[in-house]
Order: structure tokens, then sequence, then C-alpha cells
């Protein structure tokens, strides 16, 4: 694993271990299993910054379940969110199902309200959220996250799935904007 990892000459160095995500993910997969326990969840992975997260995660989940992906996109090449969200389109029926979006990130929270408010029209049974990493300082919504891998502070973060001008998404751990 790099030490310094580069991107448009920014620098970003080591922040939350490949063993720490680990052990968060298999924490959640055990709320959820337990939680769900005689249920037929749909997992709805939010792209494209979930695809690690939610791979691992899912191999832990021990439920009869479906995956849905839905694409969200809101920052663009910078730095913040830019408040506005572009939600793609899924076919799948989720009426009277139980669902839990998967995220790896909760910044402002817009992406998952803009998500949230869009799954309720379809009327599935419950919706719930589960997410690997959440900044509760940048929050703006009132969304409810049931299931959080670990709070962090407001820094920018890259890897395991996470990008900077979708740049480091393939890094095998978290790494942190050296300021
Ligand atoms: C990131 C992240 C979340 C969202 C969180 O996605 O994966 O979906 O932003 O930010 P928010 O809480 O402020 O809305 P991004 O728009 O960068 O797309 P990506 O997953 O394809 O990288």
């Amino acid at each position: 694993m790099p030490e310094i990892y580069k991107v448009n000459g920014k620098e970003f160095i080591p922040f939350i271990k490949a063993s720490e995500i680990a052990e968060a993910t298999s924490r959640l997969a055990a709320r959820i299993n337990s939680d769900y326990a005689g249920k037929t969840p749909v997992f709805m992975l939010v792209l494209k910054g979930s695809i690690f997260f939610g791979a691992d995660l899912l191999r832990l989940i021990n439920l009869d379940c479906e995956l849905v992906t839905i694409s969200a996109k809101s920052y663009g090449s910078r730095m913040q969110s830019s408040g506005e969200v572009n939600l793609g389109l899924f076919d799948e029926n989720i009426e009277d199902k139980d669902v839990i979006i998967i995220e790896d990130i909760i910044d402002s929270g817009l992406t998952l309200k803009k998500i949230y408010q869009s799954l309720e029209t379809q009327m599935p049974a419950s919706i719930e959220i589960v997410t690997l990493l959440s900044k509760p300082q940048m929050k703006k919504t009132d969304i409810r996250v049931k299931y959080v891998g670990m709070e962090i502070e407001p820094k920018f973060v890259i890897g395991y799935g996470l990008d900077y001008a979708e740049k480091g998404r393939q890094l095998p751990a978290i790494y942190v904007l050296d300021e």
C-alpha cells in the first residue's frame, strides 16, 4: 500500500486501515443479519463509491436477499458536494419490499435524501440505510441512518471505492487529504 497517494498534485495519506474497514463491515453485517432474520431484503447499492463496501458487506450477509444498483452523482471533480444530485433509474419493483440502501459515505446527506424520496414513491415496506462512513458535522438533512460503520471528521477521503476526480477508488484502504 502506498504511503502517499497523489492525485492532481494533491497528497493523500493513510487514514483508515483495511483491517478496521473489515471489522466495521463485519459488525454492520452481523446487525443486519440479526435485524432482518426471516426477511428477504433488497440491497440498493449506490454507484460508484459503494462498490467495494457493498461487495464486502454482502459477502457477509446470510439472508435470502436481492441486489439492485442505482447511480447517483453529486461531487463531480470537486472536493465538496455540489448539492445537486443526479439520480439514475432502476427498473426493479420494490413495492412492499424491505430496502436497505448501501452507501460508502454520507457527507451532506443530500444524495441519500434524494434517493430516499425517490424510493418512497414506490411504496416499499421499509427503507433503512447502511453506510461505512459518516461525517456528522456536515449533515444537512434529517435522514436517519440506522447502520453507520464509522463516524469521521469532515475531511476529504478517498480509497476503497471513494474517489477524487475519479482517481483513488482502487486503494484497499481509506486515505485522507494531507492538509
Ligand atoms: C459520493 C458518495 C455518496 C455521496 C455523499 O458520491 O459516494 O454517494 O457522494 O455525499 P452527500 O452526502 O454530500 O450527498 P459521488 O457523487 O461522488 O459519486 P460516486 O459515488 O460515483 O463517486
